[in-house]
């Protein structure tokens, strides 16, 4: 069995979150190409739709027509996205609607304090349950603050910034550490005065949108899995095409060149602010890396996948800094390291982290995925370089980011 193949996958869904929610603002027609085919990104976009806004399928692509947000009649069920719910609240607070959202059971345990706090301060008149969902969001005149998080991460920036969209005078945020820029590249692109410079980004009053017209890059937190099972496995090649490679993203990258990888960059360019690429990797053989707190917001989704490489790996790789792992779909540290020890690995649990010590061989096992999408799919690609078989107790919810990823695989191995 062997990776083989060439891949043009579905565009990021981070982009495509916001892609979606900024189309909305903007009077009149915006056309977006190649958008995720994430469950969390329909879930955004049924949002929007119950707050008025038009969406239809084309045959290139996305419409949307954008520029006249209302209240809804009903609770916006944000499904299982931390991206939407926190993303919407700064939106449509800063748009003056009045809305509760609602998510199912995970996202309605994961922490909202980070941005209720924050937009309190903006103004806006904000309940919830004990600082986690249902939020009630009422029509508010917002006005800037300044801003300093204790946290990187762009769903809180991102949240401060759309808020700050329809403040009075201008919102500053500083981060501890750079996360995803794609709100700034497309707030810029929109029309919105913008400006950033290193850790600290500030946003300014902002009306009279400029209509979206673009093709979302490819998801790199996607492609990670298909990476890893063609680095893994020995004579296996993949190419993957227009793959989103903004330095934001690029964290699972960077590390696996550490560990002995060679990635052979085929092209690359920018488009609408954003860099892209074609990639080729191969097959190589691994050594152990240390990740810190620095690098964690630019690789956190690829943890997981990035875990098994290392039971793969010769040496002792250690990563730190990124307890914000155990407050995603599932507590990540929890399930990678519970799963992992099931199928033989020489790991060990830290409160933000955990060290991994490899090469080991891994053997089948029930993996509990906590409905986790990226733990599914993680296991997945596990389950190609363990002898005997592995179950997972759902393996649906690899649709929650990409509904195609079974059907993927197969058509890339032989
Ligand atoms: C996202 C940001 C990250 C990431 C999530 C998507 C985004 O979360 O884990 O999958 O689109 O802004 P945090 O910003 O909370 O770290």
């Amino acid at each position: 069995m062997i990776i083989n193949g060439n891949l043009n996958l579905p565009g990021d869904k981070s982009i495509s979150h916001r892609a979606v929610m900024l189309a909305s603002l903007a009077k009149g027609k915006s056309e977006i190409r190649n958008l995720s085919s994430a469950k969390d990104v329909a879930s955004t976009i049924s949002c929007l739709a119950n707050c008025g806004i038009q969406f239809n399928n084309g045959p290139g692509g996305l419409f949307v027509n954008g520029g006249m947000l209302k209240d809804p009649d009903v609770s916006l069920d944000c499904g299982n996205s931390g991206t939407t719910m926190r993303l919407l609240i700064g939106l449509l607070s800063g748009q003056g609607i009045n809305a509760t959202l609602i998510g199912d059971e995970s996202l309605s345990s994961r922490p909202m304090k980070r941005v209720i706090n924050p937009l309190k301060k903006m103004g806006v008149d904000i309940s919830s349950n004990n600082y986690k969902s249902p939020i009630e969001i009422r029509k508010s005149q917002l006005k800037g603050i300044n801003y300093e998080s204790p946290i990187a991460s762009a769903q809180i920036k991102s949240c401060i910034l759309f808020a700050g969209i329809g403040a009075i005078g201008s919102t500053t945020y500083t981060e501890p550490n750079i996360s995803r820029n794609h709100s700034e590249i497309m707030l810029n692109n929109i029309g919105v005065t913008i400006n950033s410079d290193n850790m600290r980004t500030a946003i300014s009053f902002s009306e009279d949108f400029k209509p979206l017209n673009f093709t979302i890059p490819s998801d790199p937190s996607t492609a990670s899995f298909f990476i890893a099972a063609a680095i893994l496995i020995p004579d296996s090649r993949l190419i993957l095409n227009r793959i989103l490679l903004n330095k934001t993203r690029t964290g699972f990258i960077k590390a696996i060149k550490r560990m002995g990888c060679k990635i052979e960059y085929l092209d690359n360019w920018i488009e609408n602010g954003e860099k892209i690429g074609n990639i080729k990797v191969s097959h190589q053989k691994l050594k152990a890396i240390t990740i810190g707190s620095n690098e964690i917001p630019s690789i956190i989704d690829e943890l997981p996948i990035l875990a098994i490489m290392a039971t793969q790996a010769k040496g002792i790789t250690t990563v730190t800094g990124a307890k914000e792992l155990r407050v995603k779909e599932s507590d990540r540290i929890s399930t990678i390291c519970n799963n992992l020890a099931r199928m033989g690995a020489n790991i060990r649990e830290l409160p933000d982290g955990f060290i991994i010590e490899g090469p080991t061989k891994l053997h089948g096992a029930s993996i509990e995925t906590c409905d986790d999408h990226r733990i599914a799919m993680t296991f997945q690609i596990a389950s190609l370089i363990s002898s005997g078989n592995i179950q997972l107790d759902n393996d649906s919810c690899a649709s929650i980011s990409f509904p195609e990823f079974y059907s993927t695989l197969k058509s890339i191995l032989q």
